[in-house]
């Protein structure tokens, strides 16, 4: 079976790079857990110091795999452990600094994850989007609070709720990102910088990190936003948004009331 989550481990840093390409990275259920447990490796390794998230091909990931929501939404794998739990989890409790290095479209949790990165670099192309509204969803990954905190209400708001993108300066300007580098230079520079992170007093990055992240309210508003994002998946309003998304054409969600 292919592997779609390549993990690397060099000079105190572990590279964790998305590896399906000719599906824009969209993140399947195994992916998920591929990343929940790299992630959880590189924080029960002493040598590991750093973790850098990136991606091969034209964009960082076009979000979650739709075809596997359509699936849930269906009734077809809900037996199956939600490893984007796990995931997220592991992301939002990891002790160790984690960088991001995004090229092209991060679209959905591809944007949310970044809200749990101490470290984003953005490729010049990049265009973060979070469009959950569009597809019947609700906003995940506790990004209801940490976009909110980190943007504002009015543009977390609108991005939510129109699910434009935006672009790599816009990121920049809104503290969605440290800087922009040139799409060539993107993977050299994170490594870079990583390379620079691994080499400080760990012990002071960990501490650092932990007094500026409030994990326990994040993982609360995780939960919340789950259950209300499993309700919602098996909307009539959701079923319209992916079958509309595989049949290439304009929802109508017109005929559904509040
Ligand atoms: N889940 C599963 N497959 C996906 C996918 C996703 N989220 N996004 C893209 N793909 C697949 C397409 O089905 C297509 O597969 P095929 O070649 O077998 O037909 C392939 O990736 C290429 O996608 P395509 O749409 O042709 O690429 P594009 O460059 O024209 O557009 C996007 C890229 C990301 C703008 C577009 O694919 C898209 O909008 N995807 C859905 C994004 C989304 O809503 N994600 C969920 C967020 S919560």
């Amino acid at each position: 079976m292919t592997d779609h989550v390549k993990v690397t481990q060099a000079d105190g840093v572990q590279t964790i790079t998305l590896a399906r390409p000719d599906k824009k990275n969209a993140l399947s259920n195994v992916m998920y857990g591929r990343l929940a447990d790299a992630i959880l490796a590189a924080n029960n390794d002493p040598a590991l110091r750093i973790l850098v998230i990136q991606a091969e091909g034209d964009m960082f990931t076009a979000g979650n795999d739709v075809g596997e929501f359509a699936a849930t939404s269906r009734g077809e794998n809900t037996n199956e452990e939600r490893h984007v739990v796990r995931f997220l989890h592991a992301l939002a409790q990891s002790s160790r600094p984690v960088m991001a290095a995004v090229n092209g479209r991060a679209v959905g949790v591809g944007t949310t994850m970044l809200l749990h990165c101490d470290f984003v670099l953005l490729g010049e192309d990049a265009l973060l989007s979070t469009p959950f509204v569009n597809l019947g969803l609700v906003p995940e990954a506790a990004s209801t609070l940490q976009l909110t905190a980190r943007v504002g209400h009015l543009r977390a708001y609108e991005m939510f709720a129109l699910g434009e993108p935006v672009n790599a300066t816009q990121a920049l300007a809104w503290g969605l990102a440290n800087r922009v580098v040139a799409k060539a230079d993107l993977h050299i520079e994170a490594d870079r910088i990583a390379r620079v992170l691994a080499a400080k007093p760990l012990g002071s990055l960990m501490a650092t990190k932990r007094l500026m992240r409030n994990t326990q309210a994040v993982i609360a508003q995780m939960q919340a936003e789950s259950t209300e994002f499993v309700t919602r998946l098996q909307s009539p309003e959701a079923k319209e948004a992916f079958a509309a998304l595989m049949e290439r054409r304009a929802p109508d969600f017109s005929k559904f009331g509040g």
